[in-house]
C-alpha cells in the first residue's frame, strides 16, 4: 500500500491477477455482529459473542454501548457484554457517535426511543446525508419525540443527527413503506417497550437477522416470513431476553466480493468457510448460479437459527448476463456493487431494477457502480432504480483511480474488477475497514499481487 501524492487515503495498487486459490475466512457478519452487541447489552447476564466482525461500523456499536453504561470487553473477534436489560441503559452525556453505521444509528434510535432520558445520535458525513424520516414517522406515532436537521430532499424528511426523547411508548400497527430491515428492527425495539401489540408489515422480506435472533434469546415476538408480517407483545414480559452465547456466522456480503473475483479471473478455485447462508441474504449466490459460474454452496451448521456454511467458486470461462430485480436485488442488496463487476465482464447485457434504496446506502450506489463501470470502459446505462451494462465478454477492463466516494463496498469492488485489467488502478483503500479490514490480506493470501 502507498501514499499517492495529493491523496489523504493510502492507495492500493491493483492489475492483472494470477488465478486466485485457496480456501479463507471472512471476518463475522457485520448485520449480525451489531444485534449481537444490542441484543446482548439487554440480555439479563453476560453474554459471550464469537466471530464477532472487526470493522469500523461493528466498532461503532460497540462504542455507543459503553457511553450508555454497559460494559463490554472486545479482543480480537471475541467479546463479552454484560446485559443491564433495557432498564439498565443509562443516559448518555455526550452524543453517541454511530460513524459511517446506518445500522448503529437505526437500530438505536428504535432502542433509545424507549427509555426515559434525552439521546443525541450523530454520524460522519456520508451517514448525515441518510434519511432518517422514514424512521421518525413510526417512532413518533408510538409517542417518541425525535428531531433532526431537515431533510432538502424529502417534505417529512430529517437527517443526522438525531435527537431522541423516549420513553412512555403505545404499540402501533405499522406498514413499512420501504422493505427494510434497520427500519423493522428499529420498530421491534420501539416494540418490546411499548405497552401493547406493535404490529409490523414490509413491502417484501429483508434480512431477517433480527427476528431469529431475538426469538433465539426468548423475546416475545412472532415472525410470520411469508405474510412478512412481525408481531411484538410484551405484555407481561419481564424486559429481558435470555442470557446465551451468541455465534457470529462469516459475512456473505464479504465473501462475495472473493467469490466474484473467483468467477472472473481466470485459473481460480476459491472456497470460503463457516459463512452465513441465511436465506434473505443469498440471492448473490443464486444471482452467480444464474450467471453460469460454477458454484458449490454446503451448508454445515446452524447457529442461533442461521444456517452456515462452505461456499466454493471454480472459474468457468465466461459468464453470462442476467436480470437482478425483484426480490432477488433485495436478497442480494449489499452485494450489487460485487455483482455488478461480474456482470461487466460477462457475455450480454445485465440488467440491475428495483434497487432505489441503493441511492441512499453509504454513498448513491448506483450513482457510484454506474460511474466506476464507465471509467472502466465500460457501457452502462443509468435509470432512477437501477442501470444496465454491457458486458464485455472477457475485454480488459482500462486502469486509473477509483472514486469510491467513501463507500466500503464501492471501494472492494473497484479493486476487484481491477484484477482483471493490465492497467494499474488505484483504489483509495481506507474505508475497506468499515465492514472487511483483512479483504487485501486475503486476495494476497488467494494469489493477488496487490500493492
Ligand atoms: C442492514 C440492512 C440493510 C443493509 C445494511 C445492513 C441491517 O439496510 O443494506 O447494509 O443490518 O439491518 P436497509 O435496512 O436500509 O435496507
Amino acid at each position: 500500500m502507498s501514499e499517492a501524492a495529493g491523496s489523504a487515503q493510502p492507495l492500493l495498487r491493483v492489475g492483472r491477477s494470477r488465478p486466485l486459490r485457496g480456501s479463507c475466512r471472512v471476518p463475522g457478519d457485520k448485520s449480525i455482529s451489531h444485534r449481537a452487541l444490542l441484543f446482548g447489552a439487554l440480555c439479563g447476564g453476560g453474554v459471550e459473542i464469537r466471530g464477532l466482525g472487526s470493522g469500523g461500523d461493528n466498532a461503532s456499536t460497540a462504542a455507543a454501548l459503553r457511553a450508555l453504561g454497559v460494559s463490554l470487553r472486545v479482543a480480537g473477534s471475541s467479546a463479552r457484554v454484560e446485559g443491564v436489560g433495557f432498564a439498565g441503559l443509562r443516559e448518555s452525556t455526550a452524543p453517541l457517535d454511530c460513524g459511517n453505521s446506518g445500522t448503529t444509528m437505526r437500530l438505536l434510535a428504535g432502542l433509545l426511543a424507549g427509555r426515559p432520558f434525552a439521546s443525541t445520535l450523530s454520524g460522519d458525513p456520508s451517514l448525515s446525508r441518510r434519511p432518517m424520516g422514514r424512521l421518525a414517522k413510526p417512532l413518533r406515532l408510538m409517542g417518541a419525540r425525535l428531531d433532526g436537521r431537515p431533510d432538502p430532499a424529502r417534505p417529512d424528511g430529517i437527517l443526522p443527527p438525531l435527537t431522541i426523547r423516549g420513553g412512555g411508548l403505545r404499540g402501533i400497527d405499522y406498514a413499512l413503506p420501504v422493505a427494510s430491515a434497520q427500519l423493522k428492527s428499529a420498530l421491534v425495539l420501539a416494540g418490546l417497550q411499548a405497552s401493547g401489540r406493535t404490529s409490523i408489515q414490509e413491502p417484501g422480506l429483508s434480512r431477517d437477522h433480527t427476528e431469529r435472533m431475538l426469538r433465539f434469546l426468548g423475546a416475545p415476538l412472532g415472525a410470520d416470513p411469508v405474510a412478512r408480517r412481525i408481531v411484538v407483545d410484551p405484555t407481561g414480559w419481564n424486559g429481558k431476553l435470555r442470557a446465551a452465547p451468541v455465534d457470529v456466522p462469516g459475512d456473505l456480503s464479504s465473501a462475495a466480493f472473493l467469490l466474484v473475483a473467483a468467477a472472473i479471473v481466470p485459473g481460480s478455485d476459491v472456497t470460503v468457510e463457516g459463512v452465513g447462508l441465511n436465506p434473505t441474504r443469498t440471492g448473490v449466490l443464486d444471482a452467480l448460479a444464474a450467471m453460469a459460474a460454477n458454484i458449490e454452496i454446503e451448508q454445515t451448521a446452524e447457529a442461533m437459527g442461521e444456517p452456515v456454511g462452505r461456499v466454493r467458486v471454480r472459474h468457468a470461462g465466461s459468464l453470462r448476463a442476467a436480470r437482478i430485480a425483484g426480490a432477488l436485488a433485495l436478497r442480494s442488496l449489499d452485494e450489487i456493487p460485487a455483482l455488478a463487476v461480474a456482470a461487466s465482464v460477462a457475455q450480454g447485457r445485465s440488467e440491475f431494477a428495483d434497487l432505489a434504496e441503493l441511492r441512499v446506502k453509504e454513498s448513491d450506489r448506483i450513482a457510484a457502480v454506474v460511474r466506476e463501470l464507465r471509467r472502466a470502459g465500460r457501457d452502462v446505462e443509468e435509470s432512477p432504480a437501477g442501470f444496465t451494462v454491457m458486458g464485455s465478454g472477457g475485454r480488459a477492463p482500462r486502469g486509473g483511480r477509483v472514486a469510491p466516494d467513501r463507500d466500503h463496498r464501492i471501494a472492494m469492488a473497484g479493486a476487484v474488477l481491477a484484477l482483471l485489467s493490465d492497467e494499474e488502478t488505484l483504489v483509495p483503500s481506507e474505508d475497506i475497514a468499515t465492514s472487511f479490514p483483512t479483504f487485501v490480506e486475503i486476495l494476497r493470501d488467494l494469489g493477488a499481487e496487490i500493492g
